[in-house]
């Protein structure tokens, strides 16, 4: 087994790939309005527990996920299989064509750049549509434990520095919520759980992988309440004329 399968087996068959909670969702569609039958894509689904959150709280709307990982895409399908409105697909979504009233897209972006992300999907966006994305975030007081937890990661800012990122892509920031705490508590328990139930199969790659999550997340225990994603809601600025 190789690196990458070890990194692909230790993350099957989670809830999630990342940190978040139903309430983030929710919280995000509480804050904008949506038509009555809104298009809405989660970007980067993973196994789909936004999907279903999204599913609930909007039965109306037309939704649909994508994720580059056919495994993800199975595994999202199988989560949202009881929803009519769902549908899910494997794909890049640096080449998403609209047009969505609203793109989720939790713990991934940065794998676009934010700003890079961002205009990319203007085009995809309908008139009016949000872009709600989860992005880590440092304060500038931040203790050294939590920078050591982002330190595999040194395009990290402030939430200033993500709003800049966002403004550079000519979108204007409507709101954002830190996700720390029990987000990434539930995210390590599910993934301490898998690590343990891996642990013994002796495969040098598989040992490897495991020893390096266990790493991750004795370094979030050192500064649980610093390590953050902040969760931003985004719009295109309209241009001038
Ligand atoms: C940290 S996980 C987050 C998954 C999910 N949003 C969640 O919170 O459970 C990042 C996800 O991004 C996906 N991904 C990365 N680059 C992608 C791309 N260009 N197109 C589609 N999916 C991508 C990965 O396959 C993975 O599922």
């Amino acid at each position: 087994m190789s690196i990458p399968e070890a990194f692909l087996m230790l993350h099957r068959e989670m809830t999630r790939q990342g940190p978040g909670t139903p309430e983030d969702v929710r919280w995000a569609l509480s804050q904008i309005e949506l038509p009555e039958h809104p298009r809405v894509l989660d970007a980067a689904c993973g196994p789909g527990a936004d999907l279903v959150t999204l599913a609930e709280a909007l039965p109306l709307a037309q939704i649909e996920g994508i994720d580059q990982l056919p495994h993800l895409v199975d595994e999202a399908r199988d989560a949202t299989d009881r929803f009519s409105n769902v549908t899910v697909s494997e794909g890049d979504m640096s080449q998403i064509t609209g047009f969505y009233d609203l793109i989720w897209c939790a713990g991934a972006l940065y794998f676009l750049g934010v700003t890079e992300g961002l205009r990319l999907w203007r085009n995809a966006l309908a008139p009016g549509g949000t872009v709600a994305f989860s992005e880590p975030a440092l304060e500038a007081d931040a203790s050294d434990d939590a920078r050591a937890f982002w330190a595999d990661y040194p395009q990290v800012t402030d939430l200033q520095g993500v709003c800049a990122r966002v403004e550079e892509a000519g979108y204007e920031v409507l709101g954002t919520r830190l996700i720390k705490g029990l987000a990434w508590a539930g995210y390590y328990a599910e993934l301490s759980a898998r690590i343990n139930g891996l642990r013994g199969e002796g495969n040098a790659a598989l040992t490897q992988v495991l020893d390096a999550a266990e790493r991750e997340i004795a370094l979030w225990r050192a500064a649980p309440d610093q390590v953050a994603y902040v969760l931003v809601l985004a719009r295109p600025r309209l241009m001038a004329l």
